[in-house]
Order: C-alpha cells, then sequence, then structure tokens
C-alpha cells in the first residue's frame, strides 16, 4: 500500500471531506518527520482506533528557540512517506511554511501557566508555537482522535488543556514512552548522538527510575527524591542537567510535597544533543 502524500491545505480539507461523507472515523497522528519506532506506537493506536489514518509531517518553524536547532533537525520526508505505507497510513500530509503560515499570519495560541516551569522556562516561545501549529493542524484535519506521547508530557498537558479551553471537538490520547532496550526514551534528537555520547544516554531514565523508586518507598521530600536522581546524573561528567523537577502530572508546576502522583520530569545536554524524558509515579498507598 501507498500513502497518499498531500502539500496543501485545500487538497487535505476535500480529500478527508469525501472521507468523512463516507462515515469513517479519522485518528491524526501529527509529527515532525524523521520517524521512528515512538511514531510507529501512535500510530498502531490511531488504527485501533480509527478507519481512516492521517499522519502530519511538519517541522514547525514558530516552536524552535533557536535558529540552529531549526536547521539541523532532521528532514527525511521520502523514508517519513515510506515509513507510513508500511503501516498502512492513509495520509501524509506535508505542507511548507508558506502553506501554514499564510503572511501576515498574526495570530498565536498561549496556553498559560502550563507552559511556564520545565522545558518552557527554558525555551522561551516554544510552547506557543507548538500549541498554535497544533490548533492548526486539528482545525485542517478535525480528526476524531489525535495521538500524543507521553515522553513529551508538558507538550500532552498544553494541548489537552488547549483543546478544552478552545472546545475543540478532539479526543486527544497518550501514547506511552517507547524506550530503546537500555531504556532511553525514543526521539529524533537521538541520531545526533555520537557513539560515547549515546553509551551515556540511557543515564538519564537510570536517574529518573532512581528517582521514583525513592517516591514509591515513601519519599515526601521532593528534595531528596530530586538528589537521588542528580547523584545518577553526577556521575557523568558529560552530562549537564538544563531542569529535574518534580511537579503536579495536571498542573506542570513543582509539589512541595510528595502526597499524590507526580511527574518526574528532565531535560539534560549531552554535547550540543538535548535530551528529555519524564515517569509518572505513585507514592505508596
Ligand atoms: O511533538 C512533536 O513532534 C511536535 O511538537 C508537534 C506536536 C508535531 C507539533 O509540531
Amino acid at each position: 500500500m501507498s500513502a497518499e502524500l498531500l502539500r496543501t491545505i485545500p487538497e487535505i480539507r476535500s480529500r478527508l471531506a469525501e472521507v468523512r461523507r463516507s462515515g469513517c472515523t479519522v485518528g491524526f497522528v501529527p509529527t515532525m518527520g524523521a520517524l521512528h519506532a515512538a511514531h510507529g506506537a501512535l500510530i498502531r493506536r490511531a488504527w485501533e482506533e480509527s478507519d481512516f489514518v492521517v499522519v502530519s509531517v511538519f517541522v514547525n518553524p514558530t516552536q524552535f528557540d533557536r535558529g540552529e536547532d531549526f536547521d539541523r533537525y532532521p528532514r527525511t520526508l521520502p523514508a517519513d512517506v515510506e515509513f507510513c505505507a508500511a503501516l498502512d497510513v492513509d495520509i501524509v500530509f506535508a505542507p511548507d511554511a508558506k502553506e501554514m503560515y499564510a503572511e501576515p499570519h498574526l495570530t498565536l495560541v498561549e496556553v498559560s501557566s502550563l507552559s511556564e516551569r520545565l522545558c518552557g522556562e527554558f525555551r522561551p516561545g516554544h510552547f506557543r508555537g507548538v500549541a498554535t501549529v497544533v490548533a492548526k493542524l486539528l482545525n485542517i484535519v478535525q480528526p476524531d482522535s489525535a495521538y500524543f506521547g507521553e515522553k513529551d508530557a508538558q507538550q500532552l498537558a498544553i494541548v489537552r488543556k488547549m483543546v478544552t479551553d478552545l472546545n475543540v471537538p478532539v479526543t486527544i490520547v497518550p501514547v506511552a514512552t517507547v524506550r530503546e532496550p537500555d531504556g532511553l526514551a525514543m526521539s529524533s534528537r537521538n541520531r545526533r548522538l555520537d557513539a560515547g555520547e549515546r553509551r551515556i544516554a540511557p543515564t538519564l531514565y537510570r536517574a529518573l527510575q532512581a528517582a521514583a523508586r525513592r517516591v514509591a518507598s515513601g519519599a515526601t521530600s521532593p528534595e531528596e527524591v530530586r538528589s537521588a536522581a542528580m547523584a545518577v546524573l553526577g556521575s557523568e561528567d558529560a552530562i549537564r542537567v538544563e531542569y529535574l523537577e518534580i511537579v503536579n502530572p495536571e498542573r506542570m508546576q513543582p509539589v512541595e510535597r510528595i502526597d499524590g502522583p507526580v511527574r518526574i520530569a528532565a531535560a539534560v545536554w549531552i554535547g550540543a544533543t538535548r535530551l528529555i524524558d519524564n515517569v509518572l509515579c505513585q507514592p505508596p498507598a
């Protein structure tokens, strides 16, 4: 099977109008391309719940806070289309920036408070770009359900709130983080790691697990839990911690005491590559 590649908004609108007239439900997986097994998990989940599956591939310029990161982001459209075809995706929507942001583009979507901490603190404007492009893509595709990975937990929380606040008629479905056998969360950025960096990259997940074990064994002090993770990260000189926080999973704000479920979220730099990961954990009953 081949996936149909569409590049313009009128084309995808008219194709999806036909699909909806025939009574099919539409599942949507928004991506920035460089597809890998974690995107495969989103697509498979979409197939479990939809009659027709659309994947978008768009490296969204408005969510990059550093030009060089945008320039270096991998662009592999032919391989992405093949990847989608192998998973029976019906449509790959791959607009260019002019198609998505006709000049002058004056409207931005800001989900305040949820965007302030964690990645929001270190990547100014990032989540405004994400919320804006996701709102636009949802308006273009008008899917029944849209699928997002839990690796980007803050993005997921922001998209959910945006959809609720703006009354967008779509179900947002979270999909569990897909990991390499050594625990490293799959990400398009992993391909930037050289062999030495790749070897130490799983330390991030090991650190989060060490912190999660403290929570599971009854630690209530965020500082104690944080120290357990920092001790693991500190064992590798090449890792620079950008943030490591213990937050409320809905509000994405640091907790003062652990007395319910928390998300432990971190961003680290290994060389020139920034990696993020998180785990949801529960204190003992
Ligand atoms: O997670 C991503 O790949 C992007 O942030 C998204 C949701 C496709 C928006 O550009």
